[in-house]
């Protein structure tokens, strides 16, 4: 065991924690308040390569490890959760499952410049009735001639309406269940694809969350990835390593919370001196410290097991699972030592309370993370 970092990836970790606090953290509150999309700041990160850290340089990537993408999401989450979830999809599950299972021409055609940022992609499983139980896809396609024909609602899309990208999973054979579902690149645009409402969310509310409607849109055979039939595996597999991504995103709010609550009680006086000079508010920070570092260790450790090819599916669910509980606790006890100030938006740690929610719903609620981890045991 070696917990050191190397040198590449603690300039990565420098490299997103000043971004943050330059970029990010200026108008963070406005853009929650008007949930408004970091259009600019989405634009940077592609240009300092965070949006497809871990793509092979041949298609425009980074070329970087699974830590090192565990790192930036971690710094980037302490201060805007929004950006870093649209970061999260566009690498964990658009440009991973991409460049893992595409084909060379999928990969020149979609990858090359969704790695670099110039566009976004987005991930489309859920329907109005396919959440947790993924499985029940309704979206089919149906193959006529050289392409299929496509019709369905995707729900709670991220990416969904600043994406150029989609990949969209769908049946192609009802009677093979789980088996006969398929995963096919779609573009913006075209004819019958409409992007559909917004949602207006408790949290990562600068994120863009949108349904998607399909009505008989035409998808070239060339945009399936993979067989028919490899769409749901497709799904697991590259959700697998998102939840990696979410769990460094859990961390990072955590954290961020933290820092935010660490330097508040060094300031702030009560009974005449500062309040981290009180028992109470001083074993909150030793609890939440604790409980971040544990989080922590959960995280790197999927990230490292990916990293060296090993089996990473059930450490990925018990990071996530875990690194999610505590950037609820965490965020909670950050607004509680803030006092009153903790529930205005002014001192960020509310906001951080509100994004903290959505660690424990999206790619796999908690209950579907302990399915993930029992199978996992019991096998
Ligand atoms: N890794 C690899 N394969 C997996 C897997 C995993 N983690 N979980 C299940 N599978 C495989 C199973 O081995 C099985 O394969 P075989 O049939 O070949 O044996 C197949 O998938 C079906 O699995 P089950 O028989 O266990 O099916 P189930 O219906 O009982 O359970 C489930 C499946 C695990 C609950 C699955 O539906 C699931 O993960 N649901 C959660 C979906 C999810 O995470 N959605 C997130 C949406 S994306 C998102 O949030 C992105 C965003 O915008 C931020």
């Amino acid at each position: 065991m070696n917990f050191e970092l190397s040198e590449e990836q603690l300039a990565v970790r420098d490299a997103a924690r000043e971004f943050a606090h330059s970029e990010l953290l200026p108008g963070v509150i406005e853009r929650d308040n008007e949930a408004r999309f970091p259009t600019e700041q989405i634009k940077q990160m592609g240009q300092l390569g965070f949006m497809g850290m871990m793509v092979d340089p041949e298609y425009n990537g980074g070329g970087m490890d699974t830590l090192s993408y565990v790192l930036a999401m971690e710094e980037l989450s302490k201060i805007d959760a929004s950006a870093s979830v649209s970061m999260s999809v566009n690498n964990s599950l658009v440009c991973w499952g991409l460049e893992k299972y595409g084909s060379k021409e999928q990969k020149e055609k979609y990858l090359k410049p969704l790695a670099s940022g110039e566009i976004l992609g987005a991930f489309c499983l859920s329907e109005p009735e396919a959440g947790s139980d993924a499985t029940s896809q309704k979206t089919e396609a149906v193959l006529d001639g050289d392409h299929y024909v496509l019709n369905g609602t995707k729900n709670w899309i991220t990416n969904g309406s600043t994406a150029s990208v989609y990949l969209v999973i769908a049946q192609t054979d009802p009677e093979k269940g789980h088996k006969g579902i398929s995963v096919f690149i779609v573009e913006k645009g075209w004819e019958g694809f409409v992007v559909g409402k917004k949602e207006d969310k408790l949290g990562i509310r600068g994120s863009d969350t949108h349904s998607l409607m399909f009505t008989d849109v035409k998808v070239p055979v060339e945009n399936r990835i993979g067989e028919e039939g490899f769409g749901f595996t497709f799904a697991m597999e590259t959700l697998n390593g998102g939840r990696i991504g979410i769990a460094a995103q859990a961390l990072g709010i955590a954290a961020g919370a933290y820092e935010f609550s660490l330097a508040y009680s060094k300031e702030r006086k009560a009974f005449g001196q500062p309040i981290s000079r009180h028992q109470a508010i001083a074993f909150k920070l030793a609890d939440m410290a604790t409980s971040i570092e544990a989080a922590r260790l959960l995280v790197y450790k999927a990230a490292v097991l990916k990293d060296q090819g090993q089996d990473y599916a059930h450490a990925s669910a018990m990071a996530k699972l875990y690194a999610s509980q505590v950037a609820m606790d965490v965020t909670v006890e950050a607004v509680q030592v803030h006092g009153g100030y903790g529930y205005v938006k002014e001192y960020h740690v509310e906001r951080l309370m509100r994004d903290a929610k959505i660690t424990q719903i999206y790619e796999g609620t908690s209950e579907i993370q302990k399915i993930v981890i029992s199978r996992g045991i019991l096998r």
